[in-house]
């Protein structure tokens, strides 16, 4: 074979070329050495840090760049998005790759995308914007003519955001759409031919609805909701900024594509190939070797897996892999192509050929819809996937059921050819020896009355991997009048280690005649065809099961359905089954915002954009990781305890001390102050000592040269254990009597016993309701970059938290000095929602120790899996209720008690139990009241603050007994809600008297605008239709107290300085997560001096410009640190005033020069602590917040029954926030908590080591990375959006009477839930089950379809089964 021959010829021929990359622009020689590195360390490395790491795993499209390069067939350059964290560097070799900077910036001008999406508000924390600004480009360079708004919407699934809720940003990119384009040329229409509203303002539409707002100041001036002129499509292809485009290099136009041979870090080898022959020759020298196409596999497994491979073959260029054939009896694809090309193909042929033929090739394109997002269709490989063998892969089943063939060719080139059926041996195990490769995959047309069909469940429909998924294919044949089966293949992913066969039922089916005796027969006996046991890894066996019959009965009726018609064929379809077969085509979504200026100044009350904006979305806006790396300085990484609950027996280090790039580990021993932390309680130990009480402690830290050397230096770290008996759950610690000491709370109204026993009560009910966790999932992970000066006298860091103060008080703790000599500044961070405001800072603790004993900086950042192991979630919740109430639904007495998980310390569980027991009324009067609360100690990561801290589970508590009490009686929920409102003058369960309370303004609004009883019928309607599809809705108040609990936290600093040109700098106590805060406060300022927003700065938080601030949390820190603000300014002005009062015509930079002369002090310190507030737990009584936010929202959503798949149809939510000080901001902070809201309650669900999931590694978490843990995409917002600001409603309980917005709306989501829950009363209707059941938090479709209770989950589960969660 002379491999070696041609070896030296490879080498030879790589030796001679240089290995070259353009990165916007700009020619870079890659060195030799780097084959370990992806193109996201390469860019960032290089300082191109506006591409951002989020997750490292394609899950969260932070990384998205453009790759380019030249089709030598096509003879054009081809344009795709990719995932840089999975890009393997050198793969890239003899491309162009286009980052966010290589768009616009904001000296040399802004792209339309990017400015498109600035001006839309389109981001917040803007951490994920990057990424989305390069989804929509490369979207539009590769299209030929302007996309299509669901071709829009499609593109961005890849993309996750976790403050918007998506609107803005569809909004944004909506302009460039082709249904749009018409318009641009008649301005005058007032509607489109559709019924789109057109905007009276711009001419063009948009979602700013007819409702546009009339600013009350200056009544003529009538503009746009959103508040910004849009561009158009052809301003980014025809027009002026196509100059600043940068052009496809022409040095790569006529460069010859070269084999490669390089290495990397560990003696990685890297190969890429350009001929078939190579490929052999280096298979049979290195039979491990590794192929790979688009790394989206191996580079997980080389991750996550800390598999190494030594060599790794690229086969992206070869021919022979690439290839794409159209025969006469079916398609050849290249074992190397690239989904998205297969799906093109795919495309094209179904539009050119007979329907008959392409019933495989339908069956494919439909399933690559739910495959992984753009950026992973646009590299992940066919043979990639076949070859990986995943038992969840969702084409393998379909390639088994078409009866596709695989060639594959060994060393010797000897060609053989199997069928995919027989293809797969075992869990990730195929027909592949060492020597062998897959060559390519033969699809064979499907004949007449051939059918194939895929079928797949997944927690979220785009972007995931299956629950269980199938490849379906029939072949019938008229016979003797009846319409028989002559073929079958009936295939399943996901219900064993393989995709599998079902070989019983293939072969009952053959033979038999199409009807509903073959139905029932074969229904039968694919329950024992494919087994589960209990105990499966992977969980939700009933779930599964009962998927794989739905499937099947969906399969049957699809294919009674294109039978429909067929001479002799008789197995009709009733209209109401086609529910079951109706596949989901989302339309796009549209958005419509409703809110009036009330303007106070030049600038408050103005929906201003984001002051960050235009630095966001061109990535020129720096996060703590992307400070650069100060000269000697070093990466941390943590060692963690991989034990629930154990003793430290030993711990050997010897294998880090030789790991490459070791500078130094640092236990317990090493602090040089206390080793005890805590946020309240002293409970914590920075480095665990003898005992660990949950997997992920921290035990030591270990520092090496880069952040791949210390993560994998704190990997060879081994530690001996002792097992020790684990609490890990609820359930576990009410039985083991484990609770955090002295959290017990109490709270009482009237007389609760005496009421349940008078008789008074016409009912009384009892139950539980559980709750389960929910992640923070900021796109951006925990850093902090650490160092000491002045010889190590003084400790500064930058960190990503939302409370400086807490890193400044945990690292002078530990590191025993003084606060003074401790500084902690943030820039911003992106995106933190409660968890960055006390579980950020152990891990700057942590890092500041090697840094202050080393005397060198030190930077941490966290990994998406370990920051989602270790740092804590959401306390998941459980309550007990007993509730009495009358005939009519008045409710007389609650009986509560509530338990949180609170993990292995105490952090602030205590604090959010008692917001728990403050809302366990939500805003409902209730006469008699007894409440009981305590926190769990569990061997879990200590739970923490997560948007609304404890209120929405105390709501959504009330809000499942209030349902069921409308169950008891027959009556709909939304009436016992309006029955049991309560109103101004009403005494809470805490003594305090409501006022202005707007609860039945936002009710009544909501109702009249969503005309809930037309809903209502409308439903109702549906449902009566379709047996397989029902449709639900609901209506859910809410009322969210404004402070912090603790009296003490309630207070604010700020600094201002006034400069000599008239320009001001604000320092404040808050930190700016994306929430709009740090606008909202320049505002302010703006409107108190009466100049420009433009001539306000607000630069960081910075510990030593204001200290002791509390943390930016609780919704209030714009009414405190304005207040703060503007007593700053006042002071100002008030010095001011004098020489003002002599200059009345002068500017604001001439009075400034005029008091600098005369020796006038124009910087303050501006402080506010909020009147009026208290709350003394002994008597139970008090003020504990200074106001309440009022809301209400109305949802419908739309379930499939046979499989939980849901979708929101419509969201119509009304929020009193007084005279908002920014609607625009406003508006996303309601939009992006509705939508995270949304998560919690049907999307995202916490798979822990637990009791429930005995699978799991006890105390592991499961769901660590976006692979696993489904945050809401752009395809799961409601498909109608409307969100609505109470008008003439001011506030005088706060800053220019405006309200707090950031908690308040996130329990509206549960209306999707409630809708859910009454979609599914439907469905259970049609199976005679007409009684209350129980529905856990979050409704997965694991949880809809099996609360659809009907014959194919019968014979797994009873009709109450509760899915098991992890509370
Ligand atoms: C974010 C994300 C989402 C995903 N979503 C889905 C999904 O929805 N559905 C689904 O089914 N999968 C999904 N996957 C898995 C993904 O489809 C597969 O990882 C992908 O198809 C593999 O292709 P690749 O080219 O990237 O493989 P690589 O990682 O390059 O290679 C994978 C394996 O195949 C081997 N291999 C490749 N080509 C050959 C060949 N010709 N001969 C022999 N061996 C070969 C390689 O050696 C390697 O072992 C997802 C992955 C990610 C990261
Ligand atoms: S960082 Fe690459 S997809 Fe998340
Ligand atoms: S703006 Fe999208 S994650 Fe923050």
């Amino acid at each position: 074979m002379g491999s070696l021959d041609h070896e030296e010829e490879l080498i030879a021929l790589a030796e001679s070329n240089e290995a070259i990359l353009y990165i916007n622009g700009i020619r870079h020689v890659l060195p030799n050495g780097l084959a370990h590195l992806t193109l996201l360390q390469y860019l960032r490395d290089l300082g191109l840090t506006g591409t951002k790491l989020g997750c490292g795993e394609g899950g969260c499209g932070a990384c998205t760049v453009m790759a380019s390069y030249y089709d030598e067939h096509l003879k054009k350059s081809v344009h795709y998005a990719i995932n840089a964290c999975l890009a393997p560097l050198y793969s890239m070799e003899g491309m162009h790759i286009i980052t966010v900077e290589g768009l616009g910036n904001r000296r040399n001008g802004l792209h339309p995308v990017q400015e498109s999406l600035a001006r839309a508000h389109g981001s917040q924390c803007g951490f994920c914007t990057p990424g989305f600004v390069m989804s929509m480009y490369a979207l539009l360079r590769s299209s030929e003519m302007p996309p299509t708004e669901e071709q829009i919407e499609e593109s961005l699934a890849g993309n996750l955001c976790r403050c918007t809720g998506y609107r803005p940003i569809i909004d944004a990119f909506r302009v460039f759409a082709k249904s749009y384009d018409a318009l641009y040329t008649n301005v005058s229409s007032a509607s489109t031919p559709g019924g789109d509203f057109v905007c009276p303002s711009t001419g063009k539409p948009c979602s700013c609805g007819s409702n546009a707002v009339t600013n009350r100041t200056s009544a003529e001036n009538v503009t746009c909701g959103n508040g910004y002129k849009r561009v158009s499509y052809s301003e980014i292809d025809g027009s002026s900024y196509s100059e600043k485009e940068l052009i496809f290099p022409p040095e790569l136009l006529l460069r010859k594509t070269k084999p490669l041979n390089l290495n990397g870090a560990g003696g990685i080898k890297w190969y890429r190939p350009l001929k078939l022959q190579h490929v052999l020759d280096l298979k049979s020298r290195y039979p491990d070797a590794k192929l790979v196409v688009g790394n989206t596999e191996v580079g997980i497994e080389t991750k996550f897996k800390n598999v190494q491979y030594q060599v790794l073959i690229s086969v992206i260029h070869v021919p022979e892999l690439n290839t794409l054939i159209v025969r006469d009896d079916g398609l050849e694809i290249g074992a190397a192509v690239r989904l998205t090309e297969l799906l093109n193909l795919l495309k094209k042929v179904v539009a050119e050929r007979d329907a008959h033929e392409t019933s495989s090739c339908k069956a494919f394109i439909e399933q690559l819809k739910w495959f992984a997002g753009k950026q992973i269709k646009n590299v992940a490989s066919v043979g990639g996937n076949i070859c990986t063998a995943s038992p969840i892969s969702d084409l393998n089943p379909l390639w088994m059921a078409a009866g596709a063939k695989f060639r594959i060719i060994d060393c010797k080139e000897n060609v053989r050819t199997t069928l995919a059926e027989d293809f797969f041996m075992g869990y990730r195990k195929v027909d592949l020896t060492c020597s062998e490769i897959l060559l390519s995959v033969f699809l064979p047309w499907s004949r007449p009355f051939e059918f194939v069909k895929e079928f797949k469940q997944a927690h979220r429909r785009d972007d995931d991997i299956a629950i269980v998924n199938a490849g379906m294919r029939v072949s019938l044949e008229e016979k003797d009048g009846k319409w028989a089966v002559s073929d079958a293949s009936i295939v399943y992913g996901g219900v064993a280690p393989v995709s599998l066969s079902a070989p019983k039922t293939k072969h009952f089916l053959i033979g038999k005649s199409w009807d509903k005796e073959l139905l029932q027969g074969a229904l039968g006996i694919l329950k024992d065809d494919i087994f589960l046991s209990d105990n499966a890894p992977g969980g939700m066996v009933e779930f599964r099961k009962s998927l794989t019959l739905s499937f099947f009965f969906k399969f049957f009726l699809w294919v009674s359905h294109q039978m429909e018609g067929k001479q002799s064929f008789t197995e009709g379809l009733p209209q109401s089954h086609l529910s079951a077969i109706q596949s989901y085509d989302r339309p796009s979504s549209s958005g419509i915002q409703d809110y009036e200026v009330m303007n106070h100044g030049t600038s408050v009350g103005f929906p201003m954009v984001h002051l960050s904006s235009k630095l966001q979305v061109t990535g020129e806006a720096e996060y703590a990781d992307d400070t650069p790396m100060p000269p000697n300085a070093l990466h941390a990484a943590l060692i963690l305890s991989r034990k629930a609950h154990a003793r430290i027996l030993s711990i050997d280090d010897s294998g880090a001390k030789i790991s490459p790039g070791f500078k130094g580990l640092f236990t317990s021993k090493d602090v040089p102050g206390s080793n005890c932390i805590g946020p309240v309680v002293y409970d914590e130990e920075l480095f665990a000592t003898e005992i660990v009480t949950c997997v992920g402690q921290v035990i030591g830290v270990v520092v090496a040269d880069t952040h791949e050397n210390a993560r994998l230096a704190s990997r060879k770290v081994h530690i001996e254990y002792e097992d020790l008996p684990a609490v890990l759950s609820i359930k576990d610690a009410l039985q083991s009597n484990s609770f955090h000491p002295n959290t017990e709370r109490h709270m009482k109204k009237g007389d609760v016993e005496w009421c349940l026993q008078s008789g008074e009560c016409d009912k009384i009910i009892e139950g539980e309701v559980q709750i389960g966790g929910q992640e923070h999932f900021y796109l951006e992970p925990n850093s902090s970059l650490i160092w000491t000066m002045d010889g190590g006298n003084e400790v500064h860091m930058i960190s990503s938290t939302q409370c400086p103060d807490k890193h400044q008080k945990y690292v002078a703790h530990v590191l025993d000095l003084p606060m003074s000599k401790v500084v902690c500044k943030t820039k911003r961070i992106g995106g933190g929602f409660g968890g960055k405001e006390t579980r950020s800072a152990f891990i700057a603790a942590a890092a500041s120790v090697p840094s202050y004993i080393l005397k060198r900086p030190v930077k941490i950042t966290l990994d998406r899996d370990l920051d989602m192991m270790i740092t804590g979630q959401r306390h998941s919740f459980l309550g007990k209720y007993k509730v009495g109430f009358t005939k009519e639904g008045k409710v007389l007495a609650l009986d509560l008690e509530i338990y949180n998980n609170g993990g292995n310390s105490l952090d602030l569980s205590f604090a959010v139990l008692e917001r728990a027991i403050f809302h366990s009324d939500n805003v409902y009067d209730i006469p008699h009241v007894r409440l009981r609360g305590k926190v769990c100690y569990t061997n879990f990561p200590s739970n923490t603050a997560f948007r609304g801290f404890g209120g929405p589970q105390g709501m959504l508590i009330t809000e499942n007994w209030i349902q069921r009490i409308a169950m008891e009686l027959q009556k709909s929920p939304e009436e016992i809600r309006e029955l049991n409102f309560q109103s101004d003058g009403y005494v809470l369960h805490y003594g305090r008297q409501l006022k202005h309370c707007t609860l039945h303004q936002v009710w009544d609004e909501v109702k009249a605008s969503c005309d809930f009883s037309k809903a209502r019928e409308a439903v109702n309607e549906f449902n009566l239709h379709n047996r397989w599809k029902k449709r639900g809705l609901a209506m859910v108040p809410t009322k969210f107290g404004i402070a912090f609990t603790a009296k003490f936290m309630n207070q604010a600093g700020a600094l201002v300085h006034v400069y000599t040109d008239g320009t001001v700098l604000v320092t404040h106590g808050g930190v700016e997560m994306g929430q709009g805060l740090h606008t909202k406060i320049a505002q302010i300022a703006a409107s108190s001096f009466n100049i420009p927003l433009s001539s306000i700065f607000i630069s960081e938080t910075s510990t030593d410009k204001v200290p002791n601030a509390t943390p930016t949390a609780a919704s209030a820190s714009s009414d405190m640190y304005g207040m703060a603000v503007l007593d700053a300014c006042e002071q100002i002005k008030s010095r001011m005033e004098p020489i003002a009062s002599k200059y009345k015509d002068k500017s604001f930079a001439e009075i400034a020069r005029a008091c600098y002369m005369e020796r006038i002090d124009l910087s303050a310190h501006g402080f506010y602590k909020t009147p009026d507030i208290g709350f003394d737990w002994v008597t139970g009584m008090g003020n504990p917040f200074r106001y309440y936010t009022y809301g209400a929202a109305f949802a419908e959503v739309e379930i499939d029954t046979l499989t939980g798949d849901f979708h929101t149809r419509k969201a119509d939510i009304v929020m009193d926030l007084g005279f908002s000080l920014n609607p625009a901001i406003d508006i996303g902070q309601i939009e992006g908590a509705f939508v995270q809201g949304m998560g919690w309650v049907a999307l995202e669900e916490l798979k822990w080591g637990d009791p429930a999931h005995k699978w799991i590694t006890p105390g592991f978490l499961y769901t660590s990375g976006p692979g696993s843990y489904k945050l809401p995409t752009v395809n799961d917002i409601p498909l109608e959006f409307k969100v609505s600001l109470l008008k003439g409603v001011p506030n005088v309980k706060a800053i220019h009477s405006s309200k707090a917005v950031g908690e308040p709306p996130f329990f509206l989501a549960s209306s999707v839930f409630f809708a859910i829950k009454d979609a599914i009363i439907a469905a259970r209707a049609e199976s005679g089950y007409s009684d209350w059941f129980p529905l856990d938090n979050p409704a997965t479709p694991e949880r809809i379809r099996m609360a659809c209770a009907d014959d194919f989950t019968k014979p797994f589960a009873i009709s109450n089964f509760q899915p098991k969660l992890s509370v």
